[in-house]
C-alpha cells in the first residue's frame, strides 16, 4: 500500500504524514495592496490552504515533497485572493504546479523583479524554473485547486518577497484580471 492517496476529482491529499495549514486574512498582513481595506473584512476569512507530504527531513537533497494548495475565491478591493509567493532558499530549485480545479494565475518574478503569469485552468502544468518567484491568485467565482511537487532542499524565502513585493499584482479591471505594474517598478 503507498503511504498517500490523492483523491483525484478534488486533488486533496489523504494518509500518514499529511500536514495541513491554513492562512488566513488575519496572516495575511500587507500582502494586498490595500492593507486598510484587509484589515477591514472578516479576519477569519480563509483565504488559502496547503497540504503537504514531505517524506525526507526538511533541507536534505535528493528528496521529493508533494503538495496540494486550495484558494478560495475572493479579493481584497480589486486585488484577487492569493498566496502569499517566495522565492526558494536554495534559489535554483525548481517546482511543478499543475491545477485541478477553478481558475487562476501563476504570477512568476525573476530576480531582477520582471513579472509575468501563465493561466491555470484544470490540467494546465506550470514548470517554475530556478530562480523565479512563484504566487498563484484565483480569478475565478469557485476555488481554486493544484498540487505541486519540489525538491526537499529547496526551503521557502518570503523574506525577499516581504521586502520587495512582485513587480506587479494581479488586479480586477473593467471585470478582468490585469498585472498591474507596481509604481516603484516603472521607474
Ligand atoms: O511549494 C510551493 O510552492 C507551494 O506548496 C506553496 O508553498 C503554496 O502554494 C502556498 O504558497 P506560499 O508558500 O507562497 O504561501
Ligand atoms: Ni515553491
Amino acid at each position: 500500500m503507498p503511504t498517500i492517496q490523492l483523491e483525484i476529482t478534488s486533488g486533496k491529499l489523504a494518509g500518514e504524514g499529511v500536514i495541513t495549514a491554513q492562512k488566513k486574512l488575519s496572516q495575511l498582513e500587507n500582502v494586498f495592496q490595500d492593507e486598510a481595506t484587509r484589515k477591514s473584512m472578516d479576519q477569519d476569512q480563509l483565504i488559502y490552504e496547503v497540504q503537504a507530504y514531505m517524506p525526507v527531513e526538511e533541507g536534505k537533497e535528493g528528496g521529493l515533497y508533494f503538495g496540494n494548495s486550495t484558494i478560495f475565491p475572493g479579493k481584497v478591493n480589486n486585488e484577487y485572493f492569493m498566496t502569499r509567493g517566495h522565492f526558494h532558499t536554495k534559489l535554483d530549485t525548481a517546482e511543478y504546479y499543475w491545477c485541478i480545479q477553478g481558475k487562476g494565475a501563476l504570477i512568476l518574478m525573476d530576480e531582477e523583479g520582471k513579472t509575468w503569469l501563465e493561466e491555470m485552468t484544470p490540467g494546465s502544468v506550470h514548470y517554475i524554473p530556478g530562480k523565479i518567484a512563484h504566487r498563484v491568485a484565483n480569478t475565478g467565482d469557485e476555488k481554486l485547486v493544484f498540487n505541486a511537487c519540489w525538491p526537499s532542499e529547496a526551503g521557502h524565502d518570503y523574506a525577499t518577497i516581504e521586502k520587495d513585493g512582485f513587480g506587479a499584482r494581479l488586479m480586477e479591471v473593467d471585470g478582468k484580471p490585469q498585472l498591474v505594474q507596481n509604481k516603484k517598478e516603472m521607474v
